[in-house]
């Protein structure tokens, strides 16, 4: 099977991503969010990212232009009618995902494979909400997309060896390293990565140093190149939240149970980079 046209659901910072990295692979790409808004600051976020490759002679401005135009808005989900992909990148929660795939699973021609980005979520039980579980897939990129070489592939119980093999093989096609992971909660980049984050918002929580303390241990001694709550702040406290919560559901254990300050700033609408205030304040 092969793959010209694909829709990327929710224009945020990972959907606007992914719609970057295959309209400049060369696929048409219909990118679908429910807020206008979204679309339009998640398009003026891949334009700056391809004039920036312009400025630094990565690329021409003939292929800039060009890579734009083959991206398009969609505030509708039945323009999924005329795609072979879908990746959705819409919220972590699994009843907004569920609804999504159900809808889709009416809308995509027969052949469609349905993706998702979930970070952390059950791809089996996403693929439940369709009469095509063959054909869902996780794909989970890693933040910032355009940067970083990693997309975990993850088979749900029914995905068939051949939408796994397409999707192996576009994913190569956008310069990406597919491995292959199971389906376990978090599966392997967020299982790992999540409770270190958890963990150091604790390490604040409990006073044992400042948030610049922290991230200075973690980049100076371990060589990260952001500390864990500067990297919260960047992935967004929310997705970081819902991934413990994933976490702490899915295993049953009390050592996924996330920080109280964790859900602190996420009620109070500290959201990281993308809200302007999170551990940090960003302007
Ligand atoms: N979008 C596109 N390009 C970006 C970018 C973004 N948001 N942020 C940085 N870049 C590019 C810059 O343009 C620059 O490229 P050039 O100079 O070649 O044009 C390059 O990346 C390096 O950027 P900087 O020099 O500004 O800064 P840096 O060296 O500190 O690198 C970083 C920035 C790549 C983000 C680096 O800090 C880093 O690797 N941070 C950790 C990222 C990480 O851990 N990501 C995984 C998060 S977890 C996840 O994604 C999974 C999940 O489910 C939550
Ligand atoms: P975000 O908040 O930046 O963007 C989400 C977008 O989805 C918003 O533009 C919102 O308007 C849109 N949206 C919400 N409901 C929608 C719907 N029903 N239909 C269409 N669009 C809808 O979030 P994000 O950081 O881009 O995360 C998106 C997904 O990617 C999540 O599942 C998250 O777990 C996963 N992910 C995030 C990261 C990260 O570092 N932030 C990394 C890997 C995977």
């Amino acid at each position: 099977m092969t793959i010209n046209k694909i829709m990327v659901i929710g224009a945020g910072q990972m959907g606007g991503g992914i719609a970057q990295v295959c309209a400049q692979a060369g696929y048409e790409v219909i990118l679908n969010d429910i807020q206008e808004e979204s679309f339009t600051k998640g398009l003026a976020v891949i334009t700056k990212n391809l004039e920036r490759n312009v400025e630094k002679e990565r690329m021409s401005e003939e292929e800039k232009n060009q890579t734009l135009s083959r991206i398009t808005k969609s505030l509708d989900l039945t323009d999924a009618k005329s795609v072979d992909l879908v990746i959705e990148a819409a919220v972590e929660n699994m009843e907004v995902k569920r609804k999504i795939f159900a809808a889709l699973d009416e809308i995509a021609p027969d052949h469609t494979i349905l993706a998702t980005n979930t970070s952390s979520l059950p791809i089996t039980e996403i693929a439940a909400a369709t009469k095509r579980p063959e054909k869902v897939i996780g794909m989970h990129f890693m933040n910032p997309v355009p940067v970083m070489k990693l997309v975990e592939i993850i088979r749900g119980l029914a995905t068939t060896d051949e939408v796994y093999e397409v999707v192996e093989t576009m994913t190569h096609q956008l310069s990406k390293v597919p491995v292959e992971v199971n389906d376990f909660p978090g599966f392997v980049a967020n299982r790992v990565l999540m409770p270190m984050i958890n963990e150091a918002v604790y390490t604040l929580y409990e006073g044992v140093a400042t948030k610049e303390a922290i991230d200075e241990v973690m980049k100076l001694g371990m060589n990260h190149p952001m500390g864990p709550l500067q990297l919260a702040d960047f992935i967004g406290l929310d997705t970081c939240l819902y991934i413990m919560e994933t976490l702490h559901e899915g295993f049953g254990d009390s050592k996924y149970r996330p920080c109280p300050l964790l859900r602190k700033y996420v009620k109070a609408g500290w959201l990281g980079k993308k809200s302007g205030r999170g551990f940090y304040e960003y302007r």
